[in-house]
């Protein structure tokens, strides 16, 4: 078998990857170590920013995104039993998120890779990469009970934090750095309105809680717990006697509670590979790079790599230029870094640390003060949670001049 781009994956990288290949006339196979199903069962994040909705739209899978999403224009901030609303239009003059769940993306992507017609094989065991650094690179795999191989001409490793690709990049080639947070989210999934019309972030001596929602009538809820806690141990109600005495009281009120669809638990991580590119493999999303929940960025991040990894592959094919190829791993970065930034400091801003002693807890509850009183603290919060541009200033790395020669734009 062969094909111009093999991609590892058939997560939203992966899927959004292909899919904008395919509508650019670009050759491409995913494999996927998993069923369909399996993938479309994944209960994930749920806010995209402006930039991930407009590259949806690009990609020609926005219409049920389009006429089902709800535009939030703020968000809210919890703490000392007061709810204070952040107008992330107003101070970001003009933009919004939107609450779209990832399955739904997911599901989206893999209905229209469908009608295109473009392959992907699922259930592909034993994926392994092989000559990333020549100019025929190869992926081996076991389809149906037969041994396969994919040459191409480039790789995209899609495969998430635990995929394959990643490890194929030469360990001396290869800097990691990493956080592990000394708690999880236990979140749970409920066909109920959300308690808020706007995201919750709550900040509580028993531990942070966010009240999120993926419709108007389906609300997904999270608890800080300690990493040991298991999901199973929680019953509904365990959970919703919890999660009121974190919330302000108006909030908790509205609470309507019923029986869970899903209740799991995900550890909180900050982790980055650098560099994003080896030869011909480029890696994309959690293969790269995971962030702790706490500001939503992960989806977006992956949607962020591969605006950057596409416009270079088209780059390669249509131009015959590898100017973006070369520029892929310093331009992704650059914008990965200040994501890992955002969601580290929501994440010691808004949790419990064990062990964290009253000095800080004092610093936790200034700095909210702050930034609920200071319309500069606010806008700084809302710019990031809105989503960074795309192609801001560069901060990690050079990036290279546009091809009009003009430079990166500013915001
Ligand atoms: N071979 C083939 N496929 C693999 C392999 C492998 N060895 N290992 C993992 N995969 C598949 C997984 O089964 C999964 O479907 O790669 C896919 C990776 O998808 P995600 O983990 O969803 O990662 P990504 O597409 O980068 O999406 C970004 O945003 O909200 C966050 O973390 C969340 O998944 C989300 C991410
Ligand atoms: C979610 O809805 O799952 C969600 C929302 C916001 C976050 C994290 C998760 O910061």
């Amino acid at each position: 078998m062969r094909t111009q781009v093999a991609i590892i994956g058939a997560g939203p990288a992966g899927l959004l990857l292909g899919q904008l290949l395919s509508r650019a006339g670009i050759d491409n196979v995913i494999l996927e170590r998993r069923s369909c199903a399996y993938v479309l069962s994944r209960i994930r994040a749920g806010v995209l920013e402006q930039g991930m909705v407009d590259l949806l739209r690009e990609a020609g899978v926005s219409d049920r995104l389009d006429r089902e999403g709800l535009v939030h224009e703020g968000v809210n901030l919890a703490f000392g039993g007061v709810l204070h609303r952040l107008d992330l239009k107003r101070l970001t003059g003009g933009s919004t998120v939107t609450v779209y769940g990832q399955t739904e993306v997911t599901q989206d992507l893999v209905e229209a890779r469908r009608a295109l017609g473009r392959p992907t094989v699922y259930e592909a065991e034993e994926v392994a990469l092989h000559g990333i650094d020549t100019a025929a690179p190869r992926v081996s795999f076991r389809a149906n009970g037969t041994q396969q191989e994919l040459r191409c001409d480039f790789i995209a490793g899609c495969d998430g934090y635990h995929g394959v690709s990643r490890g194929a990049i030469p360990a001396g080639a290869l800097a990691t750095f990493e956080r592990v947070y000394p708690f999880g989210w236990l979140g749970l999934l409920v066909d109920r309105p959300p308690a808020a019309e706007e995201l919750v972030y709550a900040r509580h001596e028993r531990g942070f809680a966010l009240c999120s929602m993926r419709s108007a009538a389906r609300s997904r809820y999270y608890l800080q717990v300690p990493l040991e806690e298991r999901a199973e141990d929680w019953t509904d109600e365990a959970f919703y006697d919890e999660l009121r005495l974190r919330l302000p009281a108006e909030v908790a009120a509205a609470l309507r509670t019923g029986p869970a669809l899903e209740k799991s638990i995900a550890p909180l991580r900050s982790f980055v590979a650098e560099p994003m590119r080896f030869g011909r493999l480029f890696l994309a999303g959690d293969a790269a790079h995971i962030v702790p929940p706490t500001g939503a960025k992960g989806l977006n991040l992956a949607a962020s790599d591969v605006r950057y990894l596409f416009d270079a592959l088209r780059e390669h094919y249509r131009d015959g230029s590898d100017a973006g190829i070369a520029a892929y791993s310093a331009r992704a970065l650059a914008r990965v870094w200040k994501a890992e930034r955002f969601s580290w400091w929501m994440t010691g801003l808004l949790h419990r640390f064990p062990g964290s002693s009253a000095f800080e807890d004092r610093m936790q509850q200034a700095e909210l003060d702050y930034l609920v009183s200071s319309p500069a603290a606010s806008a700084a919060l809302a710019e990031n949670y809105v989503g960074l541009p795309y192609h801001g200033e560069a901060g990690i790395g050079p990036l290279q001049p546009f091809r009009d020669g003009s430079g990166p734009p500013g915001r």
